[in-house]
């Protein structure tokens, strides 16, 4: 018999913790037995699987824990030098800072060698499926699918899409554009871990007929997700209101097109209405939320109960460069921060789940990834406190192991991140 079995700490959500009670499993002396084609067969005590699966392989990790692969719902690849940049606010930002910073990547050879960097960084802090915003040139964006894919990363992306409020050297018409998306979704047919996503910028950097192209596109490939962005900034609610003065908000731009669906996936959300909730739960789409990025650039503090009262699905961003670090981890331990400030105390089951199975439902993943159900691909990370002395001790003095996990979501980041394996496959590591 072929395959691994991981020993270790196991831990994963098997529901939804905002509705059920007992939706966290931690398994001490914990087992997590994977099959020769990267599938998980199953988890439990590792005395049971020890003796089912006596003559497999087995790593023992410790005292490190097992945690399924992390999901990164946002994150822009154009952006992974320009983090730390300084801007007064979103749109002062991205005029200053992240627009020069994305022609960059015109540049096919620059282009490759931050592909491959980027890829690294986000399995390098446990992440192994990411929703990205993708290059404005094409060869950036082949650069980016063929590095995910050799290293092994779950990666939905797209072309991001300009032709208007932007330099000349970013903005694309709406027939190129369309050229371009073709040979992308081309590109991702038949590669399972490769996904297209439709990526109109924001409604502020397309014309109607770009808005158009995107509705038409989602339409033609049903394969096909749609990101974008929403209601982050008051100072970009504002240009959108004078530029689409015919429509009642953020939100109806997007549906005139026929853009929001079960496939979409829309960022921020800050100041949205119940009314739009409403309209969004309706339509099925998910929301991204990305804590640092709203710290950063000051945009506002996500309304996170509203979102889960109207049942919309959440996942998490790092959102670089308005983020400034690569760890959907350490986003989990600073969404906790934006809900605290709002009266919500999220606990340790809430926070792992917003960050692994949470995320997988919003990316309509989750018969693939989020969590070790068996069946599932084998997604996961070793996360060993063991390295730090301070937090072996702080954890130590925890009364359970549930206090433990809170502890380590507020506490380690990507350099407790031992190890990942993506479909089975060792991704990166240090170990
Ligand atoms: N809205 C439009 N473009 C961007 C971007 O690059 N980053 C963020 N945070 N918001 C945006
Ligand atoms: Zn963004």
């Amino acid at each position: 018999m072929t395959g691994i079995v991981h020993l270790g700490i196991v831990a994963h959500l098997r529901g939804d913790p905002f509705r059920s009670a007992s939706a966290l499993e931690i398994i001490e002396d914990g087992a997590l037995w994977v099959d020769g084609t990267g599938r998980i067969v199953k988890t439990g005590p590792r005395a049971a699987i020890l003796a089912e699966a006596d003559a497999i392989e087995r790593v023992n990790h410790g005292s490190a824990w097992l945690l399924p692969g992390l999901v990164d719902a946002h994150v822009h690849f154009p952006q992974f030098y320009a983090t730390a940049s300084y801007g007064r606010d979103l749109l002062d930002w991205l005029e200053r800072s992240i627009f020069p910073a994305e022609i960059a990547l015109a540049d096919e050879v620059l282009a490759t060698e931050v592909a491959e960097r980027f890829v690294a960084r986000l399995l390098a802090a446990g992440t192994a499926t990411a929703m990205v915003f993708g290059s404005q040139f094409l060869p950036a964006n082949l650069a980016l699918f063929e590095a995910a894919e050799s290293a092994g990363l779950r990666l939905i992306a797209g072309m991001t899409m300009m032709d208007r409020g932007g330099p000349e050297a970013l903005l694309k018409s709406p027939g190129e554009a369309r050229e371009q998306c073709l040979a992308l979704l081309d590109y991702c047919r038949g590669r399972p871990r490769l996904h297209y996503a439709i990526t109109p910028r924001f409604a502020l950097s397309c014309s109607e007929a770009m808005l158009e192209l995107c509705g038409d596109l989602l339409r033609e490939y049903p394969e096909a997700y749609l990101q974008t962005h929403i209601n982050e900034s008051q100072g970009e609610l504002d240009a959108v209101a004078r530029l689409f003065p015919q429509e009642a908000d953020y939100l109806a731009v997007y549906e005139r097109f026929g853009l929001v669906t079960p496939r979409t996936v829309l960022a921020h959300d800050i100041h949205v209405s119940d009314g739009q909730l409403a309209r969004m739960a309706h339509a099925g789409c998910a929301v991204c939320h990305c804590p640092s990025s709203n710290f950063y650039l000051g945009s506002g503090l996500f309304p996170l109960a509203r979102h889960l009262r109207h049942r919309i699905p959440v996942a998490l961003g790092t959102d670089i460069g308005a983020g400034t670090h690569g760890s959907i981890w350490r986003e989990a331990g600073e969404s906790y921060k934006v809900q605290q400030l709002q009266g919500l105390t999220l606990d340790a089951a809430q926070l792992l789940y917003l960050a692994t199975l949470g995320g997988a439902a919003a990316l309509r993943l989750d018969h693939e990834t989020g969590n070790f159900a068996p069946g599932k691909s084998a997604d996961l990370f070793v996360l060993d406190p063991g390295a730090s002395p301070y937090l072996s001790e702080r954890l130590r003095r925890c009364e359970c192991l549930e206090d433990q996990l809170f502890c380590l979501l507020h506490l380690a980041g990507e350099a407790e991140v031992a190890a990942s394996w993506v479909g089975g496959v060792r991704a990166c590591g240090r170990v």
